[in-house]
């Protein structure tokens, strides 16, 4: 299926890490040899909610850091200071402030600075990535561009924004979040 032959490189790359969840079994073997073909690879996101796949257009994908994050599911902004100072006023922008208090320390909604997190994978920046776009079950809306308000597809924080505001959360806690990355 087309599906599956796009994904096929980034269905490989999971297969091989540890502890990875919901990878289909076969998928990899079975369009194996789609590997080389010319579409970039790409890591394999899933909903937090049921680890059912999550499409997330290539095209939003529009910057170097980027691309690199869908490459290889490592945020390069971790550390890098002006893209955590931008991500502390798209945190705010976002409102994420309110429900999260002004340094990630917890309000209405959790403290995201960790180690320790409601979902688990959220100690990975591919894992808080998708949770942040989709949302969660338990009160954590979706605000990824398109997702936050179904109604106006230029809606939502882009991929790019969100891997700044996820290297400001991190720069507040003891995790990178690109320990566990695809390399
Ligand atoms: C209306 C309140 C509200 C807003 C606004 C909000 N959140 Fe949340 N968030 C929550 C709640 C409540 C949870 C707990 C959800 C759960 O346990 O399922 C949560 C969970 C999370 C988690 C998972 C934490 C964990 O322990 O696994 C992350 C990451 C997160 N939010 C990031 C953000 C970011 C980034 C923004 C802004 C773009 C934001 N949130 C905006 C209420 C909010």
């Amino acid at each position: 299926m087309a599906f599956g032959a796009k994904l096929a490189a980034g269905v490989f790359m999971l297969a091989s890490l540890a502890g990875c969840d919901k990878t289909p079994s076969g998928a990899a073997e079975s369009s194996g040899t789609t590997k080389a073909a010319s579409s970039t690879e790409a890591i394999k996101f899933v909903t937090t909610q049921d680890g059912s796949p999550l499409e997330i257009k290539p095209e939003l994908f529009d910057t170097p850091a980027a691309k690199e994050f869908l490459a290889t599911g490592k945020n390069p902004y971790v550390g890098k200071d002006d893209a955590i100072a931008e991500g502390k006023k798209i945190f705010q922008l976002y409102s994420c402030t309110q429900c999260h208090g002004p340094e990630a320390g917890g309000q209405v909604g959790p403290a995201l600075t960790g180690p320790n997190y409601n979902y688990a994978k959220d100690a990975t920046n591919k894992g808080m990535f998708e949770t942040v776009w989709h949302g969660t079950n338990g009160g954590m809306g979706a605000k990824g561009k398109g997702l936050m308000d179904p109604s106006d597809p230029n809606n939502g924080i882009t991929p790019d924004e969100l891997l700044k505001v996820i290297a400001w959360i991190r720069s507040h806690g003891q995790l990178t979040g690109n320990e566990d990355a695809a390399s």
